[in-house]
């Protein structure tokens, strides 16, 4: 039977160490007295690795394998382990020098290793993972007392080690690393503090708490934050700005595992009397306290406290009266030495301190008037802490992070680029410090970051820390319910457990549910969970605890569970596989369409990229293709949008399914609509072979909705005004409203080709309708042709409030449609005559277009490239160079729609206008080779005149008269200013009344212009 172990992913730092007695001492000792040497050496190296905070994790043979940073990590775990190998190379060379014939080998490397908690108390194998291999490897590597250190261990002891030149070595199952050897260790000195910043006003009220102590109260000042806030070193600029006749003692407290140190009074003592012996203190209290009977009793109990001495009299007193008594001696003590010069306690990491030592603090500065000031810091889970009587003689400092400008310059001085990392910091002056240095190489944190965090979370008990742990998989925030789900807990307990770690600030409340109290801790809590429980953890949270309606939530949490390369050795056999993947794969395709319809492009296709992954079969396939197909159109991508839709028709078929009739109303719109979405566009057949194969599944499936626009589509392509009038039927008769707006779309731009204004209006109209009741409406779309309708109609106020209402949706849209806007607004400025502001139009198009190179864009936004051209001319000034490329840019696939747009500017530079190709712009069966902005041909008309090609003038004026009753006013006034134009003998007679009754004094400019 296997049980679960409690299992977590840590960063550690393993040790294995080979104790090797020499075949010359063995063979001289004889066997007994070399297992005698080899026993005591054991015991010895034992006591030391244990000394330096590494666990033990077992013996292989005659090498030890320990561990540091698990069960608890420290922040500074490979230097310990660092530290204890050269312990023990010390100890071998004592041990030799005395007779010894014992030697050690060693190798020492940090990584990501899965700890077995549970048998870290059964003394079972704990750790897995590469850097136990790497480690093994390269102790075995090691000569007798070489110390050869793996790459990532000398990264994170850069600061405080020496290696000897690095070399590449062949290590068996592992393959090329790098290694070194250890030459020793020295002081934190590579790098210098960073200049300080910020925090004028807490050290003002240090400031101002040290100047309360000169006046005669003694004071306590608690700095409190998390790690890497900044307490320790606010305080040490504190130190720096007091007068030089301050007396400092100082002290460090550490956790309760850490053996070896001096305790925090010790350490007081010995700052106080230097070498710290009980002579010295005897002689020094003497000196203090002159007073025999006093002296005594202060220095039995400072010292016995200190652990100089052991009072068997001391030993005996009551717990509360021997409380007392180590109270009253050190305030004794202290009050005395500032009698001589002010006195500064100053002590670190109080979280640590036993609750003796807060005692003494506090009754050192309570209601007295001796010149002390007590300075001490401590993690915010320290606040709770009953042993510091709230009073006026404590100050309490709660670090926040660093204000964003100090931040940013604390980042840059650390780092030339520094910008990237700071935010992620949060304000934590030792994150921005460590992220800014950190190599930009991946998402990994930093180890120093790493191991900061990981010793606070350690500080936890275990049934905390798994809850923040699996609390972590929900994301930075989450409810007291999450966590309950996730850890397998009563809510109540939850929330209790939550609250007190809010007070410890690992969390923080908010709006009724609870954030980690920084980005990086719940980075590092996650990190913790092993893969298979994280993956378990999260398909839990997709089922149990998202919201259905936050598809994209779920579909991350699909995603995590089931998408990464793990899935398939943690979900082996399980028995719901397939019905996990195909809740994964509906989250994805609802979360990607909604991404889509967005606009947020990337992150949609990213989502339906993932959905492929959890297809099975051609039909899920096929529906995916068709939401990538989707989400192309959106960004106005027809090529792609295309490609993809006939992907999902061609899954769907293969999966022995009629694809749904939508897909082809989809499919179709695009190059029926958008043209200008296309870079390089379907022939004419494949649509009309389309449309009819659309149709033919819309009847045989009895879907009326896809029915009633492709009949729409057909019209349009077909320019067949029969089978708008058809759909119109449909429209009027159908119940379902939802997507009338995508027929009527159609139906209007049909009657805006055909010239047909005044139904293509009232079409529009029905749009409004549609809109108003809630149905799907594809404003930009709408707005633009109907500007487009307005400004062939006459009526420019109209054209300019559309135009207006397209600049606002356009804003936050694509590209593509920003360019409309732009291309409307150039054709209503080319007709107003208001060419300066058409110029800027045209400026705003190139801009546009040069900045979006891979994006399609269509012939509106090169109506106003065109517009602006004719602005210079009017000017006096020749086109700039590149307007028929900057056309030809937005029009790749249309040779006969640039001829329609560029005819006028043609004209006036007297360059080649008149062609086949413009003859193909205005008559041309497949319509998306026409110039669709301009349905009654007035460009051409104009360029005639422009031209002096009266007789085709002539002919035209013909032909658009036709259009005057069909809805277009400008229309009569275009040709009655022709009339003008072909009859008068010299310009001036040519009033053009009716185009400036209309507003369209552009045209009549226009009319005037000739070359030369
Ligand atoms: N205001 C500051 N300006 C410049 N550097 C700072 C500032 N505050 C902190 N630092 C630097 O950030 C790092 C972390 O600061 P510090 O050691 O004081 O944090 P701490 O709150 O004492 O952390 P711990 O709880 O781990 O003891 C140090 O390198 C320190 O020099
Ligand atoms: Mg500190």
């Amino acid at each position: 039977m296997t049980v679960e172990h409690r299992s977590e992913r840590r960063l550690v730092t393993c040790l294995f160490l080979d104790v090797v007695g020499s075949t010359d001492m063995t063979v001289s000792l004889g066997p007994e007295r070399m297992k005698r040497q080899l026993d005591r050496a054991f015991a010895d190296l034992k006591e030391i690795l244990h000394g330096h905070g590494g666990t033990i994790e077992k013996y292989i043979g005659d090498a030890i394998f320990v561990i540091f940073g698990a069960p608890a990590a420290h922040t500074d775990d490979p230097e310990r382990a660092l530290r204890a190998a050269i312990a023990c190379a010390g100890w071998a060379a004592q041990n030799r020098s005395a007779g010894g014939a014992v030697d050690v080998r060693v190798g020492v490397e940090t990584g990501e290793a899965l700890i077995d908690l549970d048998a870290v108390d059964l003394r079972q194998q704990m750790a897995v993972g590469t850097v136990v291999n790497l480690a093994a490897r390269l102790q075995s590597q090691a000569d007798a007392g070489e110390i050869l250190v793996g790459p990532t261990c000398r990264e994170a002891t850069a600061d405080v080690a020496e290696y000897a030149r690095e070399r590449v070595a062949e290590l068996k199952g592992i393959g090329a690393v790098s290694i070194a050897a250890l030459v020793g260790l020295g002081p934190h000195l590579r790098h210098r503090p960073l200049r300080f910043v910020g925090r004028d006003g807490e050290l003002g009220r240090l400031t101002a708490a040290f100047d309360r102590v000169r006046s005669g109260r003694a004071t306590l000042a608690l700095v409190s934050g998390p790690p890497g806030q900044g307490k320790s070193r606010l305080i040490e600029e504190l130190l720096g700005t007091l007068p030089p006749d301050v007396r400092v003692l100082s002290a460090r407290c550490r956790p309760g595992t850490e053996s070896g140190a001096f305790t925090p009074l010790r350490q007081l003592v010995m700052a106080d009397v230097g070498d710290g012996t009980l002579h010295g203190l005897a002689t020094r209290i003497a000196q203090l306290l002159p007073d025999g009977a006093t002296h005594e009793g202060v220095l039995e109990i400072i010292a016995h406290s200190a652990g100089l001495t052991t009072s068997e009299r001391i030993l005996a007193l009551p717990a509360l009266q021997r409380r007392d008594a180590f109270q009253d001696a050190w305030r004794s003590y202290v009050g005395a030495i500032a009698r001589e010069q002010p006195v500064v306690v100053w002590v670190e990491d109080l979280h640590w301190a036993e609750p003796q030592l807060v005692g003494i603090l506090d009754r050192l500065t309570a209601r007295s008037e001796s010149c002390v000031l007590v300075v001490a810091t401590a993690r915010p889970e320290f606040l709770g802490n009953a042993s510091l009587r709230p009073g006026e003689d404590l100050v309490h400092l709660e670090l926040g992070p660093l204000a964003p400008e100090d931040a940013l310059e604390l980042a840059r001085s650390a780092s030339a680029l520094a910008e990237r990392t700071i935010e992620r910091a949060e304000g934590n002056p030792l994150f921005i410090v460590e992220l800014a240095r950190a190599r930009p190489t991946g998402g990994e944190l930093p180890m120093t970051v790493q191991a900061a965090i990981a010793a606070r979370i350690d500080e936890l008990p275990q049934s905390d820390r798994q809850l923040i742990q699996h609390a972590a998989v929900v994301g930075e925030t989450f409810g007291v319910r999450d966590a309950a789900l996730l850890s397998d807990r009563d809510p109540a307990e939850a929330a209790g457990t939550l609250a007190r770690l809010a007070h410890g600030r690992y969390l923080s409340p908010v709006d009724g549910q609870y954030r980690f109290h920084h980005a990086l801790v719940r980075d590092v809590a996650y990190g913790r969970v092993p893969i298979a429980e994280r993956m378990r953890l999260h398909a839990r949270y997709a089922r149990e605890g998202v919201d259905r309606d936050d598809t994209e939530a779920l579909a991350h949490h699909w995603w995590e569970a089931l998408g990464p390369a793990d899935a398939t050795w943690v979900w082996e056999g399980a028995a719901d596989l397939a019905g996990m993947r195909r809740e994964a794969l509906e989250a994805h395709l609802a979360a990607g369409k909604r991404r889509a319809d967005r606009l947020s492009h990337e992150r949609a296709l990213e989502l339906y990229r993932r959905a492929l992954s959890f297809a099975s079969g051609p039909a899920d396939t096929g529906r995916i293709e068709e939401g990538i197909g989707w989400a192309y159109a959106r960004n106005a991508q027809g090529d792609e949008s295309w490609e993809h839709r006939l992907k999902a028709i061609d899954a769907y078929r293969s999966a022995g399914i009629d694809p749904p009739a939508a897909l082809y109303a989809d499919l179709l719109a695009v190059p029926v609509m958008n043209f200008g979405y296309f870079l390089k566009g379907p022939t004419g057949e494949s649509v009309g072979a389309l449309l009819a194969e659309g149709e033919r599944v819309a009847r045989a499936s009895g879907d009326e909705t896809a029915l009633m626009r492709l009949t729409a589509e057909n019209a349009v392509f077909t320019g067949d005004a029969q089978l708008a009038a058809e759909a119109l039927r449909m429209a009027d008769a159908t119940p379902d409203q939802r997507m009338l707006g995508e027929v009527y779309r159609p139906i209007a731009i049909a009657q805006f080709f055909a010239g047909r204004l005044t139904d293509a209006e009232a079409t529009f109209r029905r749009v409004d309708t549609v809109s108003a009741q809630g149905g799907f409406v594809n404003v930009g779309e709408i707005l633009l042709w109907r500007a487009l309708t307005l400004i062939a109609a006459g009526d420019l106020a109209q054209a300019e409030t559309t135009a207006d209402e397209l600049d606002a949706f356009a804003a936050t849209s694509t590209p593509h449609t920003r360019g409309h806007a732009l291309g409307v607004w150039g054709l209503i400025l080319a007709a107003k005559g208001d060419w300066v502001a058409a110029l800027e139009s045209a400026r705003a198009v190139e801009h546009l277009v040069t900045g979006n190179p891979a994006l399609p864009f269509c012939l509106i936004p090169a109506s106003a490239t065109a517009a602006g051209a004719a602005a210079d001319r009017l000017a006096g000034r020749e086109a700039p160079q590149n307007v028929e490329a900057l056309v030809e840019r937005m029009q790749p696939w249309q040779p006969t729609q640039r001829a329609g747009i560029l005819v006028i500017p043609r004209a006036m530079s007297n360059r080649p206008a008149f062609g086949p190709e413009l003859d193909a712009a205005y008559g041309a069966k497949l319509w998306w080779d026409r110039n669709v902005v301009d349905p009654f041909a007035f460009n051409r008309a104009i360029a005639l005149v422009i031209a002096g090609r009266h007789a085709e003038a002539s002919e035209r004026i013909v032909e658009i008269d036709r259009f005057s009753n069909s809805g277009s006013r400008v229309a009569g006034a275009l040709t009655a200013a022709m009339r003008e134009e072909l009859a008068a003998t010299s310009r001036a007679m040519a009033g053009h009344t009716a185009l400036h009754e209309l507003g369209y004094h552009g045209y009549s400019d226009l009319l005037r212009f000739r070359p030369n």
